[in-house]
């Protein structure tokens, strides 16, 4: 090899091994710019193996089988929510349940089977939602 031969086969070299570092730190940036969606995912597909779309509508805004889940935050704390969802029937005192009890047929189920982990979650997520009002 001549001695340019050697500075192109440097050059080259380096230019490989940059291009490779530049992939490998966009993909972390990528995998940590959307961690907060993953979050949100995570949340959506345990609610949705749980069936609470079916009776609180895809966006949980209700259906002639559910309620509303918006601007319940003014009645739950996140412990009290996580112990509804696994025993509805305990708190079905409050006077809005009553006229929940009029109107739907099929009472809220309870999720005791659910990891406590995910109940958290749902709960979080549910307490995110608020009335545009
Ligand atoms: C079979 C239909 C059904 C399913 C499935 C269901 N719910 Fe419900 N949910 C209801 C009904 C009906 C009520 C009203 C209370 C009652 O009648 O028991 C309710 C009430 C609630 C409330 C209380 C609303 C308030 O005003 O405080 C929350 C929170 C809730 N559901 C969350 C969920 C979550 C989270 C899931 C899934 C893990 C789920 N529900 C699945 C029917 C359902």
């Amino acid at each position: 090899m001549t001695n340019a031969q050697k500075w192109v086969a440097l050059f080259l070299v380096a230019f490989i091994f940059l291009f490779i570092l530049a992939k490998i730190t966009r993909k972390e940036e990528v995998s940590g710019g959307t961690n907060y969606e993953v979050y949100e995912e995570d949340v959506v597909s345990i609610m949705q193996k749980q069936r609470c779309f079916e009776c609180h509508g895809e966006n949980l805004q209700g259906t002639g089988k559910g309620p509303s889940l918006y601007g319940i935050q003014k009645y739950w704390s996140r412990a009290k929510l996580i112990n509804y969802l696994r025993n509805p029937k305990s708190y079905a005192s409050a006077e809005r349940f009553e006229e929940y009890q009029k109107k739907y047929k099929e009472f809220m189920p309870s999720f005791e089977k659910v990891d406590t982990k995910n109940l958290g979650k749902i709960a979080d997520y549910i307490l995110s939602l608020k009335n545009s009002d």
